[in-house]
Order: C-alpha cells, then structure tokens, then sequence
C-alpha cells in the first residue's frame, strides 16, 4: 500500500491521441468555473428532450437532489430512435458473441424494430409505467433490448446478475415487488449450459408477485414451463405489433434499480433517475474513451452490474457507438480467447477489471501475442484499485505501450465514471488521477477536513447519481449522508499525492470486493448463521493475487457440534446456495470465540491482522482479551 506513493513513473499522452481527443483541457477549467452550466450544455448536446428542462439542479430538499427538472424525455429514443432516424439506421449496434461461437450483429434499425416489439409484449402482459419487471439474463442482445424496452414504457428494471443464486434473486424480486421476470433458458460455461432457468424457477416459489415469467431461447437445454405464467419470447414477439411510441417521462422519474451490497445483510436496491443518469453516462464516454463514430467498444462487465448498465448498454448505445457483448469464460477454449475475439472484432477500446488483468497477467503474454491487437488504442480498467505491476503489464503486454488505460473510479451509486483520466492527462500506474470535469471529490479526514489521506467524498450533487434506495430513504441518508452531512460518503478509503492525484485505496467499510464484485460481510455472515451448527460468524477480506480480495470466515459453533472438513463443505455450499458462489469463503476457521468488544461488536480489522500476517493491533477493548490468542491458533492449525 505504501508504495504508491513511491510510483513516478508518468506517462504523457500520445500526440496522435492529443490531437484528436473529445476532450479539450479547456474544459477542466470551464467546469470548475461553472459546473452546473458545464452539466447543462451536456444535457443539451447529449439528450433529446421532449420538454425542455426548467432547473439543471432542484436543491431544494437535500439530499435528494433532482436533475433536469421540468424536462421530460425516453431513454429507449435517446438510445435508438434517434439512431434510427440518421445516418447511423445500419451501423451496428450490439456485437454479439456467445462463448460456443454464435455471433449476431444487431443494427440499429434492427434493435428499433425488436424494442418497439419488446415493449408491446410488455405492455400486452399488463407491465405500465412504474412497475417493476427483473431480469435474470446472461449477456446476450435479448437482455439489452429488454432493458430498452421497459424504459421505452417507463416501466423501472431490476437486473439481478445471473450468477446470483435463486435465493438471491427471490429476495430482490420481493424487495422491488417486480410482478414480470425476464430470464432464459441457460447459457454456456466452458462448454456446458448453466441452469438459468432452474434457479428462476425456484426464485419464483419464494417470490409469489411475479405473475409472468419470459424466457429467452438461448442455450436450448431442457427446461420446464409452467403453464399459464412461463412464455417464449420468441413466440411472444412472433404476434407483437411493431411500433411503441415512447413514453414521455420526467427527469427525474426512476429509471432502474440495482441492488448492491451494504453493510447489512439485505442487499440495497441502488435507484438512478432518467435525464440525469443518460447525461453523464455519455459525457463520461464521450470525454474518457474518446468515442468515435467508427470504434469498437468492448467493455467486458456483465449486465448484471452497474458497469454492464451504464457501459454496455447505455452509454455507448445513447452515443450511437457499437458495443460488444461476450457472454462466455475468458478462457474457452483457449486462453487467447478475449484476444482472438478483439482482433476479429476490430475492437478498438477494450474496458475490464483488474482482476481479469491479473488472470491475463498469469496465464502470460504468449496469449495476446498470438494476435494483432493493432487497432486497440484505449484500455481501462474499473473495479478495484490496480497494482503498478498489473498496470504495467496491461500498458505493454496489451496496449503495446501506446494506449493509454483509464483508471476509472466509481460506483453503483454514482451511475458513471467520478474520478478518471481523460485520454489528454498524465497518467500514472495505480491512479484513477482526478475528477471528471463536473465533479467535486475530496479526500477528508474525520473531522470534514481536506487531509493527504483519508475518506472519499463528493463534495456536490452530480447528474448520474443515486436518488435513494428504493423504498428506504432512511437506509439512503444514514448509508450516505450521515457521516460528513453534505459531503456523499463514498465508503471508500483515498490518498493524494503531490501531483493532487487520488489514489483510492480500498474500502473502509465491511464491503468487500472479489474480482471486482461487491459483496457485505453482513451478507456471507447472515447466511453462514442459518445453518444449524453455526453459534456466530464473522467474514472478513483476505488479500489474493488474483481476485484482490477473497471471503474468510471465522466460525464458531453450538455447544455439541465440532468442526470437520464435511462441515467446511457443508457450509461453503449454504453460501452458494443462499448468495451465490461468488461469495464462497475461500477458508472457514472454527474457533471457540470471535474478538468481540465488550459493547459486542465483533472487531474484523483484528481478524485481518491475523490473516494478512501482521503483528496483531491494539486489543485492549476487547472484552476478552485472551481471545486473540485462541484464534491466531486455530487460524495457523487451519489456514488455507
Ligand atoms: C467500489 C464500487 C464502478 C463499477 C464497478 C464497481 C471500488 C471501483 C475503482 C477504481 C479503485 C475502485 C471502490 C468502489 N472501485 N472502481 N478504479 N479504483 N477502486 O461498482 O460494485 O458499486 O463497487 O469499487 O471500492 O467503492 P461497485
């Protein structure tokens, strides 16, 4: 961690790139003279209003901030409409690729006429504006066009990601009260079909408001339909009418919900709004991945997630750009598969997580070497922070030492990218640099004041953020707004160096991030004491190679239960069942007591001490203080 401050190296921007970027240096010093009519002549070059907007910013009741008030418009039309009514009718849209070699290129005329169709079978199933329909799909052009088509109705999608047990998915269904669920069949996984469908089914059992359920024809395993609530698609869209006028929708009217983890165990459902969230989420890709008319942009997050919504979907597609969408493993059948695909597809900007670059970095540069990756010449990388030695190889081994990597800082809650380079800055391995122009973050201490070190805070509303959690204003201001009063709590930890970059330093919280994905401690904690032999759990974040962060779980057990490998089995398949495998702890510790305070609060950053091999910190709050002792024994007799 130390050593960032200890990164000089510093990479100029290529002259080529200089010279032809979207962004003019100019515009830092426009916006930060006047940020609301910077977001302003955003709005008006970047969205079509139906309405003209009244206010850039209603303030009036903070924090809930309102953008572009007064103005109504469709996101379905910014994203395909216009497209379809210019010169862009027959450019490609959506690419498509599945992980067995199936491609589709969907133009912009033909994903007109599906979303069009899409909304009508919405519509015919009783879904109208404000209703909640989830999706549980994998990456493929039938969940884009299913997003489109619920904005083309303002009706407010949920799309749980498809890794996600049905557990998981019954509880967001409930918590949104979604009464449609859009799902498919199955999709491959090296080679094998995963049961989509399976785990929708038994989601539904325990989520009794979804009325309709319809699935997509996609990996053609066999599933069973329940009748009278399960429909094809396809034949649902054999019979659709052809054309939906759009809704028109206020600006601030809620566009989706995704849920992401907090630090409780119930997942909160992350709210973003219309105008606000369509402005920064293409001035954001506009301005930092330099599109133009004739790039490929392949941004490998799933839909599931914020990356897939704002940088698959509606990003690029509100700009008329082609997006790529992969569904498959990085590693079928070969591990220059994301490669291959990059040069076949011409993809010129290529977008992932760190913990990919580091799986790339491992598996060794003989892979991207076996392909002309010519025609890339922006990388970025979002999810984590990345280590100067995976930004490097990055920078050589893919970017040819020409590209240069946008390091993007954000969060399900800010809706696009905060703080970021731009390809006309500096950059340097392991920053994401500064804020977008627009953007006021800081790093402060505890008492609110601007510190070299400390927590992440955005100072000012900004366009694409959150407008609450869904049904729970008190969750959103106590999650957020409690801690610095005006200032948003990022909940992430930052330092800044002498060139006043922000180097984000992890979570400060009890969040975790593996590969990327975001995952409570509260959450793995919850499901672990479910079952019957466990007394009281405690997760915790263990530092991995690869993916950044794994789940360790400190157990103890009822009185007349002792731990075996059966029962370290037994539980890590509880959690997959109950969260989903992306939250299996990689080790389970049983322990006869937890470093608990004498209020009871179970003391994690002790339990880390302890993992990451450190001299144990300060226990003397501890209400038992002897009991570091114990567990530091069991964790050595067990580790691993
Ligand atoms: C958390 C948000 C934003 C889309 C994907 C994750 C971490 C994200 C970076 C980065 C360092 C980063 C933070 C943040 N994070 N990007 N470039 N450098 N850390 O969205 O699941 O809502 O997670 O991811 O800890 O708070 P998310």
């Amino acid at each position: 961690m130390e050593k960032t401050n200890l990164e000089r190296r510093v990479f100029h921007p290529p002259e080529e790139i200089l010279r032809h970027a979207n962004i003019k240096g100019e515009m830092y010093k426009e916006a930060q003279a006047d940020r609301l009519g910077w977001w302003k002549k955003q709005a008006h070059e970047l969205v079509t209003f139906f309405k003209p907007f009244e206010k850039v910013l209603d303030d009036s009741n903070p924090p809930f901030y309102r953008w572009f008030t007064g103005g109504t418009t469709n996101v379905s039309y910014n994203c395909v409409d216009r497209h379809y009514h210019s010169d862009k009718r027959n450019k490609a849209a959506i690419c498509y690729e599945n992980e067995m070699g199936k491609k589709v290129v969907m133009t912009y005329r033909e994903l007109y006429v599906e979303v069009n169709k899409f909304a009508n079978v919405l519509k015919s199933l009783g879904v109208g504006k404000g209703d909640r329909v989830c999706l549980y799909m994998p990456m493929i052009p039938e969940a884009a066009v299913a997003m489109l088509a619920c904005t083309r109705i303002g009706a407010i999608h949920s799309v749980v990601f498809g890794g996600f047990s049905s557990h998981s998915l019954a509880e967001r269904i409930n918590d949104a009260q979604a009464k449609i669920l859009i799902t498919a069949d199955g999709n491959f996984r090296k080679g094998t079909p995963f049961p989509l469908k399976e785990n929708a089914d038994a989601a539904m059992e325990a989520a009794p408001g979804i009325e309709k359920c319809i699935v997509v024809k996609n990996a053609e395993n066999p599933i069973n339909m329940h009748e009278g609530r399960d429909f094809w698609y396809h034949e649902l869209m054999a019979s659709a009418a052809k054309y939906y006028q759009p809704e028109e929708m206020e600006a601030d009217a809620p566009l989706f919900i995704l849920y992401t983890s907090g630090s409780t165990g119930k997942p909160k459902g992350v709210q973003h709004s219309t105008a606000g969230y369509l402005v920064q989420v293409q001035a954001t890709l506009k301005y930092v991945f330099d599109l133009k008319e004739t790039d490929v942009f392949w941004c490998t997050a799933d839909i599931g997630w914020i990356t897939g919504h704002s940088y698959v979907v509606y990003g690029p597609l509100a700009l008329g750009m082609t997006t790529l969408m992969y569904d498959g493993t990085l590693d079928y059948p070969d591990k220059d598969r994301v490669w291959e695909m990059a040069e076949r597809w011409g993809v010129t900007i290529f977008y992932t997580a760190p913990t990919a670059i580091r799986t790339f970095m491992k598996w060794g540069p003989e892979y991207p070497k076996r392909h002309d990756l010519s025609q890339l010449r922006l990388l970025g990388t979002v999810g984590e922070p990345i280590n100067p030695e995976a930004w490097m190889w990055y920078y050589e081994n893919i970017g040819g030492g020409r590209c240069p990597i946008m390091d993007t800082w954000w969060q399900t809650e800010t809706g696009g990218f905060m703080v970021t380079p731009t390809p006309i800055l500096p950059i340097k391995p392991g920053t994401a640099t500064k804020p977008f122009p627009g953007i006021e973050v800081d790093v402060v201490d505890d008492d609110k004041q601007p510190a070299e070190r400390g927590y992440l805070v955005v100072k000012s509303p900004w366009p694409s953020m959150l407008m609450t959690i869904w049904g729970d204003d008190q969750r959103y201001l106590d999650e957020y707004w409690s801690r610095f009063g005006d200032y948003y709590f990022t909940g992430d930890g930052a330092k800044k160096d002498s060139m006043g970059y922000i180097w984000v330093t992890g979570r400060v919280d009890d969040v975790l991030k593996v590969s990327g994905h975001r995952l409570g401690t509260a959450e793995i904690e919850s499901s672990l004491v479910e079952c019957e032999e466990v007394a009281e759990a405690a997760v915790i974040g263990k530092k991995d190679d690869i993916k950044g962060e794994v789940p360790v779980a400190f157990v103890t057990l009822k009185d007349g239960y002792k731990g075996s490998s059966e029962l370290v089995a037994k539980l890590k398949k509880h959690v997959d069942v109950k969260v989903g495998p992306i939250a299996r702890p990689s080790s389970i510790i049983f322990t006869s007591t937890l470093p608990k305070t004498r209020s009871g609060k179970i003391m994690r950053r002790l339990l880390r001490d302890i993992t990451e091999g450190r001299t144990i910190g300060d226990a003397t709050t501890l209400a038992d203080p002897s009991a570091m002792e114990e567990i530091v024994a069991a964790y050595s007799g067990k580790a691993g």
